[in-house]
């Protein structure tokens, strides 16, 4: 990984204490000039502050929500790079509470657009689009000009969310990009309840010796994503002019039952058992198929592959959550 596009910059990350923005954060961690977290820590969301446990002394925190315009107006100044991380993420919770979602995933998002467009034009902005944006899969692998038909609340958003972006690149001149996240997975995940990331929760049940329920058989296929790969995928892309006004997506390229990642869980961990069960109406109605990314826009665009191998991947969460679980999750 080449750090010097970020040598002596300031980066700005939204929903910096989650997941995936606190990974981005510890790779990032002493090798920018200054780097600031924005997180409104949404109880339910994977906002953790044990996520930046080792690098409290190299980050600012700050806690506030992006959809704050004053408050966003002043955090963008300065920055030269903004991964815009925040978000909500349940499938279900958006069918449950729509408005919600529409709240952290669109209002959000035009908050941190305006306030760039208003204060920052030149910053570059990352967003975190997904797989759930284009709904039922046609073909196999996805590549980005399939059909966009979000089976549920929180693609619509997601879309829209992906939309503004690339909008105020081509009305604003803003230097934005979307990466568009199948499943990712990883330590710092959220993992009180199933809400958010299918192989992590499976990951947790397994570890606490319990039983992984699958639905209808765990046929389904999905492309697992470990979470430094996604890192890597952001801090390549907000390094590449080439990729400013694109989407692309990101994804391991490989396809994986949920039967075989429950079973993978199970023999890492050592412990747990996988049974089957019915699917669930909610869970059905909003159901995409199977899902496999095709990556090669941006291999081409700015030479990112996935580099970790599932089995790895898996090994290293069940290393990180067997050590913190208990930042986590509570017996
Ligand atoms: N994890 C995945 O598999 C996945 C897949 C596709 C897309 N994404 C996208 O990646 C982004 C990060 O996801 P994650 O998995 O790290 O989720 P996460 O829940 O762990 O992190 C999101 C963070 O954003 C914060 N947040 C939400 N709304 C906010 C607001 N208005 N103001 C300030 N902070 C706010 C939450 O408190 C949370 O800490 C999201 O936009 C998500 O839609 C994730």
């Amino acid at each position: 990984m080449d750090w010097s596009p970020f040598e002596g910059k300031r980066v700005l990350i939204t929903g910096g204490l989650g997941f995936i923005g606190s990974n981005l954060a510890h790779a990032l961690a002493g090798r920018c000039a200054e780097l600031t977290l924005v997180d409104s820590l949404i109880p339910q969301y994977g906002g953790n502050l044990f996520n930046i446990s080792g690098i409290e002394d190299k980050v600012r925190v700050n806690i506030a929500d992006v959809r704050d315009s004053s408050s966003m107006d002043h955090l963008v100044q300065g920055q030269d790079f903004i991964f815009n991380l925040a978000g909500q993420v349940s499938h279900i919770d958006s069918m449950l509470d729509p408005f919600t979602d529409l709240e952290y995933n669109c209002r959000s998002h035009l908050s941190v657009l305006e306030a760039c467009r208003k204060h920052n034009p030149e910053a570059k902005v990352l967003y975190a689009g997904t797989r759930g944006q284009y709904g039922k899969i046609e073909r196999l692998p996805v590549d980005e000009d399939h059909p966009e038909r979000p089976m549920d609340i929180n693609g619509i958003h997601k879309m829209a969310g992906e939309r503004y972006h690339l909008l105020y690149h081509r009305v604003h001149g803003l230097r934005t990009c979307s990466l568009r996240l199948t499943n990712t997975y990883g330590p710092r995940h959220y993992m009180r309840t199933s809400r958010q990331g299918v192989l992590s929760w499976f990951i947790r049940l397994a570890l606490e010796g319990r039983e992984i329920r699958l639905f209808g058989g765990g046929r389904q296929q999905r492309d697992f994503n470990y979470v430094e790969d996604v890192v890597e995928a952001f801090l390549m892309a907000a390094a590449s002019p080439d990729a400013d006004g694109q989407a692309f997506n990101i994804g391991s390229g490989r396809a994986t039952t949920l039967r075989e990642a429950a079973d993978l869980a199970v023999r890492v961990a050592g412990a747990g058992r996988v049974t089957e069960a019915e699917f669930p109406d909610d869970k059905k109605k909003i159901e995409i198929g199977n899902y496999c990314a095709d990556t090669r826009r941006a291999e081409r665009a700015f030479g990112w592959r996935p580099k970790t191998p599932l089995e790895d991947g898996v090994r290293r969460t069940v290393e990180f959550f067997r050590a913190h679980w208990r930042h986590y999750w509570s017996e």
